[in-house]
């Protein structure tokens, strides 16, 4: 079996430097019926939407694994474990707290605890409650406020049991796939959206940025990005990479920093640009405690000869089964272009992987190319690292194959496997060379 290999005088081999894997709640919880509906359970059944036509109904049924789950974590020597709590689980339509899903994280977070886990908690990784969607979703201010009414009641529930909080996942993902081009839930469509959207995600950031500071001023607490990092194909279209890189990338990170949105709002129609009140970018601002960054893959681009830029995919390149680019430089260009660009906050990597078709063979599975994914965008946190950029861990996607949202479940990311007809996991070799590296630390 392959192992990880990085330079014997690299930090990630100390042991304070922090190795988690992560999950999202609708991805492997299942149980729908203890909860109320979210906006994923309606996209679902829309035609065509998920690619399997699958559902999360199911999924990994982690709501009755979960303690199986916390000991797979455990036995790999993971420190840390990132999860997000399904709000539409926590906080009922009447505004009232469902006590079977309190008790339900309660317990997760206790089994945490007691095996000397961290749990880093995301508020939000795009389960919106059904009912907040009826009345316009993320494209109503008040979603804002009652995120922080929801943040406000899950923070007093789980005091002395979380050690970080994020409040959202990937807004760019929430905004862009779920408003602006319609691929993921609710599937709406129209720039105007997505922008609007975004804006109001970010606003409740910071709504709940101020209350996690004030009712959980122990933990640390930050936001998730995505980071798609943009190259331009050749030197004429530096520009158009540029226009690219803030509109998918520093949307959501320049207002964090610098309290304004990039220029490449000016590049836009009017009817297009979100509706943004006076005090809002105060709010947005609220200093963190860390920035969560997640990396998959680059995109190439080019001037589409329009004043605007266009995609440009590279024809022969390494992918990964989803048919996303393998390119480990990118983890380390967008990590040095943010520590350039703003004053940053500890980072922590929190999501990196890769979708492989693996299968399981007399008990083992054997997944070469993801042990290589992990191992070369390791050493590029660790260039980075040596290139002054301050990273407190990292955290591999994911513990367990789930439902990969519109990919359903043809996409297998975990390096646990799942047999989704029997529920059994299996340890990858992915798996056993993460442990072999935390042993020997
Ligand atoms: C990220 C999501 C995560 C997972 C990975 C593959 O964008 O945060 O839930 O789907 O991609």
């Amino acid at each position: 079996m392959s192992k990880f290999s990085l330079p014997e005088s690299s930090p990630l081999l100390e042991p304070k430097f922090l190795f988690g894997v992560a999950t999202s709640s609708f991805q492997i919880e299942g149980a729908l019926d203890s909860r109320d509906r979210c906006i994923w359970d309606t996209f679902c059944e829309k035609d065509g939407a998920v690619i399997d036509k699958s559902n999360g109904s199911v999924a990994c049924e982690h709501y009755e694994r979960w303690e199986e789950d916390v000991e797979l974590v455990e036995s790999m020597g993971f420190k840390a474990y990132r999860l997000s709590i399904s709000w539409p689980r926590v906080v009922k339509q009447d505004g009232s707290l469902n006590k079977a899903g309190i008790t339900f994280y309660k317990n997760l977070l206790i089994k945490l605890q007691k095996s000397d886990i961290k749990a880093f908690v995301t508020l939000y990784h795009w389960d919106l409650p059904q009912h907040l969607e009826d009345k316009g979703g993320w494209l109503n201010r008040d979603t804002a406020y009652a995120f922080q009414y929801y943040t406000k009641a899950v923070v007093k529930e789980f005091q002395g049991l979380v050690y970080s909080y994020a409040t959202l996942n990937e807004p760019f993902c929430s905004s862009y796939l779920g408003y602006e081009i319609g691929t993921h839930a609710p599937g709406i469509t129209g720039r105007k959206y997505g922008r609007q959207a975004a804006h109001h995600l970010l606003l409740a950031h910071g709504l709940a940025m101020d209350v996690l500071s004030k009712h959980s001023p122990n933990t640390e607490n930050g936001i998730v990005l995505n980071f798609t990092t943009a190259y331009a194909f050749s030197e004429s279209d530096e520009l158009a990479a540029e226009r690219a890189n803030q509109y998918f990338n520093h949307w959501y990170a320049k207002p964090l920093f610098d309290a304004t949105y990039p220029e490449v709002i000016d590049d836009l129609d009017d009817q297009d640009k979100p509706i943004i009140k006076e005090g809002d970018f105060d709010i947005i601002a609220h200093p963190l405690d860390f920035l969560g960054v997640n990396y998959y893959t680059r995109t190439v681009y080019k001037d589409d000869n329009n004043g605007w830029f266009e995609e440009h995919p590279i024809s022969k390149c390494e992918r990964t089964d989803i048919g996303w680019e393998v390119y480990p430089d990118g983890l380390t260009k967008i990590l040095t272009q943010l520590n350039e660009r703003y004053n940053l906050p500890p980072i922590y990597i929190t999501e990196n992987g890769a979708a492989i078709h693996d299968n399981v063979k007399d008990g083992k599975v054997v997944d070469p190319r993801r042990i290589e994914y992990y191992n070369m965008h390791l050493n590029a946190v660790n260039v980075a690292i040596e290139k002054n950029v301050i990273i407190k861990g990292y955290f591999a996607w994911s513990l367990m194959d789930n439902f990969e949202w519109a990919e359903g479940y043809t996409q297998r990311f975990g390096i646990v496997y799942v047999d989704f007809e029997t529920q059994v996991r299996t340890i990858k070799d992915s798996g056993y060379a993460f442990k072999q590296l935390l042993k020997s630390r």
